[in-house]
C-alpha cells in the first residue's frame, strides 16, 4: 500500500453527550477511492464534517458554535471532538474550515454552490479563481487558468456543455459540474456524500467511471448508500456502524461478510437471503 495521507486517530465526537463517533481509527492512502459505507446514522456524513472542518476541535474540546443558526435542522448545544485527522502534518481536527480548504481538502455541496444564471465554464472559472489570490481575481483570467477551466471540463464529460447556462443542465450534469468545480482548485483529498443521489442508471456509470480516472490524481473518499454502484466501483471499502469501523476491506469480502450483511443490510435481507 503506498503512502498514507490521512490518518485518523481515535477520533470521538459527541452532539449534547451522544456519541455519533467512537474511538475512529481510519488511514487512506494517497490516490486511494475509499468507499464508506454504513447504515444511516452511523456517522458517515459527520465524518466528512469534522475532516472538512464544518465540525471542529478547539483545543481538543468544542463547547456551543454561536456561527451555527438556532432554526432549521435540529443543532446540538454542546459537540465535542477528540482525536486526531493527520493530512500533511498538520491535524484537520483543529483547523478552521477556510484553512482546510486551502491546505487541499475538496468538499462537495459545500462552498462554492453552482450559480444557474451564468454557464458552466463561467462557473468553473469562478471556482477556480477562488484559489488565485484577490488581486488576481481582479485581472482577466490567465491563459494558464483558462486552460486549467477547459481541463476540468474535458474530464468530466463536459466539454459539449460548456456555454449553456448551469440552470438548464439535468441533474447529473450538476453533480458533475460541481465535481469540476473543486477539481479546479487542484485538490489533495476530495470528499463526495453520496454523489450520485438522484441521478439515473447511465448517470451513475459515468460518474463511477469518472472517478476511476480522478483516482491516483486525487485522493477521493465517497459515501454511498447504492449497493449495486458500491459492487461495480468499489475497491476498498470501510464500513461504519455506530460511530465505529466495522469491518474494512476489498469489496468482495465486505460483501461476503456475514456481520456486514446482517447490520448494513438489516432488514432490507430478502427470504433467500439476498439483498434486495
Ligand atoms: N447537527 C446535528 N445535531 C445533532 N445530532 C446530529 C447532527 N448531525 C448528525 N447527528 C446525529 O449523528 C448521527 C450520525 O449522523 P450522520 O453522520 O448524518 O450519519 P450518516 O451520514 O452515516 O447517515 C445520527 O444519529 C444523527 O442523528
Ligand atoms: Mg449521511
Amino acid at each position: 500500500m503506498s503512502e498514507a495521507i490521512l490518518k485518523i486517530e481515535q477520533l470521538c465526537v459527541s452532539f449534547d453527550g451522544f456519541p455519533v463517533l467512537d474511538n475512529l481509527d481510519l488511514v487512506v492512502a494517497r490516490g486511494e477511492l475509499r468507499f464508506l459505507i454504513g447504515p444511516n446514522g452511523a456517522g458517515k456524513t459527520t465524518l466528512m464534517d469534522v475532516i472538512s472542518g464544518k465540525v471542529r476541535a478547539r483545543s481538543g474540546r468544542v463547547l456551543y458554535d454561536p456561527t451555527v443558526p438556532a432554526s432549521g435542522d435540529p443543532h446540538p448545544a454542546t459537540i465535542e471532538v477528540h482525536g486526531e485527522i493527520r493530512f500533511e502534518g498538520l491535524d484537520l481536527a483543529r483547523m478552521r474550515e477556510d484553512a482546510i480548504v486551502r491546505a487541499g481538502i475538496a468538499r462537495k455541496f459545500q462552498t462554492p454552490s453552482v450559480f444557474n444564471s451564468i454557464t458552466v465554464a463561467e462557473n468553473i472559472a469562478v471556482a477556480a479563481s477562488y484559489r488565485d489570490r484577490f488581486l488576481r481575481q481582479l485581472f482577466p483570467p490567465s491563459a494558464e487558468r483558462r486552460e486549467r477551466v477547459q481541463a476540468a471540463l474535458e474530464t468530466v464529460g463536459l466539454r459539449d456543455r460548456a456555454h449553456v447556462l448551469a440552470g438548464a443542465l439535468s441533474h447529473g450534469e450538476r453533480q458533475w459540474l460541481e465535481i469540476a468545480m473543486l477539481l479546479v482548485q487542484s485538490p489533495r483529498v476530495m470528499l463526495l456524500d453520496e454523489p450520485i443521489a438522484g441521478m439515473t442508471r447511465p448517470e451513475r456509470e459515468r460518474t463511477g467511471e469518472l472517478l476511476h480516472r480522478l483516482a491516483g490524481a486525487h485522493t477521493i473518499i465517497i459515501t454511498e448508500h447504492d449497493m449495486d454502484f458500491v459492487r461495480q466501483f468499489a475497491r476498498t471499502v470501510t464500513v461504519l456502524h455506530m460511530g465505529r469501523v466495522l469491518r474494512e476491506g476489498p469489496v468482495e469480502a465486505i460483501q461476503a461478510d456475514p456481520v456486514v450483511r446482517e447490520v448494513y443490510l438489516g432488514r432490507q435481507k430478502t427470504p433467500a437471503g439476498e439483498p434486495a
